[in-house]
């Protein structure tokens, strides 16, 4: 099997091509601007790297969608405060970029496999999201925060038209929370510059307070990014078809934490297992913030947010493995070797 990959020095994109070198006998065509998470896969004979940009070199990216079995367009911005402060591009790249791999992948007749996201449910009050029978709620349009979600909910809703009407095949993928090595750069300071998790563990590394939006009640289900390569090589192989034409959710229903606890949790792991960081961590208090001051005007939260993974179980015989606890301490260890060139950097 050939896989393209765009977007590969991605959180995502990289932990997958690492695991399709180690487990699979797959080849893989790589494309992202930048590859410092790849290290890797580099030299590996089965993975060709090109470095570029996928609105710039849009005639390779076709050629390569020509050539390919499989086509992971991993391609977008998914930072909330990004959402708000900018929203045309994240339009602009997650949608109309990759509306054109969609539509090559119509053209030459290519199974896409294509990350939607836990975001589409938006403010959804069901106790458990079904991917096929839940309601996708979001706010008004000034609240910009919802262009990420409609975006998505669109290439979802214009992939499943593709399929009933030009043949495409697919399998969507909706990650809840994935987290883990190599999530977002933990020295990047700015409030909102990247997913809670390493916005916190960055804080308690440079002994800086936690701002808790909104008290930090909203939870979320924290998935470890090893479930969720897992649930995606599985997706890949669609062993007897069993993934043709679905969306499924992936994320750990069983580990469904709010932000307040995952903030005690993580300043918790600092002052137990790095005692150079000690220090920095009891001095880290949990202050609260309105979601308007820390995300502007544009925002709204979504309060609960519990996937069913019913059917990801019962079609790809999946099933998260990791906890919370294990899945942090795995994710704190990977990012320790960054720890020195924090402190050294205040
Ligand atoms: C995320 C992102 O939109 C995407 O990465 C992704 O598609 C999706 O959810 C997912 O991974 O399932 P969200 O969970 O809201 O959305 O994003 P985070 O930035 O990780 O924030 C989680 C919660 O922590 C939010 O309620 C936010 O208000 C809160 N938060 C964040 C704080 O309380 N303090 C902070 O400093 C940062």
């Amino acid at each position: 099997m050939h896989i393209l990959i765009l977007g590969a020095n991605g959180f995502i994109g990289s932990h997958l091509s690492e695991a399709i070198l180690a487990k699979k006998d797959w080849h893989i065509t790589a494309m992202d601007m930048y590859d410092d998470k790849l290290s890797a896969c580099l030299s590996h004979p089965r993975y060709g790297f090109q470095c570029g940009d996928i609105t710039v070199q849009t005639a390779w990216v076709e050629q390569q969608i020509q050539q390919a079995d499989v086509i992971l367009p991993l391609v977008a911005i998914a930072t909330p405060a990004t959402y708000v402060q900018d929203p045309l591009r994240v339009f602009e790249l997650d949608f109309e970029a990759n509306l054109k791999i969609i539509r090559h992948c119509v053209t030459h007749q290519k199974r896409i496999i294509f990350p939607s996201t836990s975001e589409v449910y938006g403010m959804c009050t069901d106790k458990e999201f079904d991917e096929e029978t839940s309601n996708l709620v979001t706010g008004p349009i000034a609240k910009e925060r919802w262009i990420y979600s409609t975006s998505k909910q669109l290439l979802d809703r214009l992939i499943y038209a593709f399929s009933g009407h030009r043949g495409l095949r697919y399998t969507l993928f909706r990650p809840f929370n994935w987290y883990g090595p190599r999530l977002d750069n933990i020295a990047n300071p700015k409030p909102g510059g990247s997913r809670v998790l390493t916005q916190f563990l960055g804080n308690i590394l440079r002994g800086e307070d936690i701002q808790l939006v909104n008290s930090g009640s909203q939870k979320r289900c924290f998935t470890f990014i090893d479930d969720g390569i897992d649930a995606l090589l599985r997706i890949i192989e669609n062993k007897n078809g069993c993934a043709e034409n679905k969306i499924y959710n992936i994320g750990n229903p069983q580990e469904n934490v709010s932000i307040r606890t995952l903030a005690e949790l993580l300043i918790t792991l600092v002052k137990n297992h790095y005692p150079d960081f000690s220090k920095q961590a009891t001095q880290t208090h949990l202050l609260s913030i309105d979601a308007k001051t820390y995300y502007g005007e544009g925002y709204q939260d979504v309060e609960l947010r519990v996937p069913s993974i019913r059917r990801a179980e019962q079609d790809l015989g999946w099933h998260p493995s990791v906890d919370l606890q294990t899945g942090l301490q795995k994710m704190v260890c990977a990012y320790s070797s960054h720890f020195t060139c924090l402190s050294t950097t205040e």
